[in-house]
């Protein structure tokens, strides 16, 4: 289980997570929404200890890895994927040893179980015969997707996602879609989803949580989200914007 109690982050003065508190039960996939520098990314590597949170605590599997030691935490971290918004991939390694990079540093598989991994997560991702190029000549919807064959390849409990069909044509936001759901189906992985693709967060959210100006202002199922009285979360997950632009008060933006 996910636990995230009272984090807070700062850049400066500029207060980005303000007290955000959530749980995400094992086998659960939550999606968050949320507008573009709301802090959503930073939440993401808050979780998967990219970031220490300036006061809070980050419990996976009832561990807080805020106050763990850089060998527990590298502990806990073999437990988890994420996919970056930007594919982040090491521009002078081969697509195999960046799908292989998690292989070889986080378990002991030969080197022709590697291989399988490889060949096989590449394929879920519909990649094939790229494993001898580089980064550089793939387009970025294809390194998007070789940034998720690399989080997966290890088998993580956790998956966590930034944006993983942001800039996908719809069909192949459709596969990564299905790929969310069968790795819940089939492998129980636990995930958190950031994502604006609201016909991605239909498909694959059991919950669907919104950041807001540093909190959590909604946390409930999608079909509650589109019948909440919150005009902002309505529309959000409606996607449609209308009306004059109205302050927080008139929404009532309690954090939860
Ligand atoms: N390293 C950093 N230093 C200062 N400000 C940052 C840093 N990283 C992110 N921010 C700011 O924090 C806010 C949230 O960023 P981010 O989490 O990337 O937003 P998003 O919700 O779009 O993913 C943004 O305003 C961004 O400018
Ligand atoms: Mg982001």
């Amino acid at each position: 289980m996910i636990k995230i109690e009272n984090v807070c982050k700062s850049f400066g003065d500029k207060h980005v997570l303000c007290g955000v508190n959530f749980e995400v039960r094992d086998g659960e996939t939550v999606v968050i929404i949320g507008s573009s520098g709301v802090g959503k990314s930073i939440l993401l590597k808050t979780i998967v200890g990219l970031i220490k949170p300036d006061c809070g605590s980050v419990k996976i599997d009832d561990i807080d890895i805020t106050k763990s030691s850089s060998f527990d935490l590298h502990e806990t971290q073999k437990k988890m994927g994420y996919v970056f918004q930007e594919a982040a991939l090491f521009d002078s390694l081969s697509i195999f040893e960046n799908v292989a990079f998690g292989l070889r540093t986080l378990t002991s598989h030969t080197e022709k179980e590697i291989e399988q991994k490889v060949a096989q997560c590449l394929s879920m991702v519909d990649l094939e015969k790229v494993e001898h190029l580089k980064p550089s000549d793939l387009s970025g919807g294809m390194k998007k997707r070789v940034g998720l064959a690399r989080a997966i390849a290890y088998q993580p409990h956790y998956i966590l996602y930034d944006e993983p069909t942001t800039g996908l044509d719809p069909i192949m936001a459709d596969v990564i879609s299905d790929l969310i759901i069968n790795l819940k189906e089939y492998l129980h992985v636990t995930s958190i989803v950031v994502t604006h693709d609201m016909k991605s967060a239909y498909k694959i959210a059991d919950r669907i949580m919104m950041l807001y100006n540093g909190g959590i202002i909604f946390n409930g199922a999608l079909e509650e989200a589109r019948n909440t009285k919150n005009e902002y979360v309505r529309q959000f997950v409606e996607g449609s914007g209308r009306g004059p632009i109205l302050t927080d008060r008139t929404f009532g933006m309690d954090k939860i």
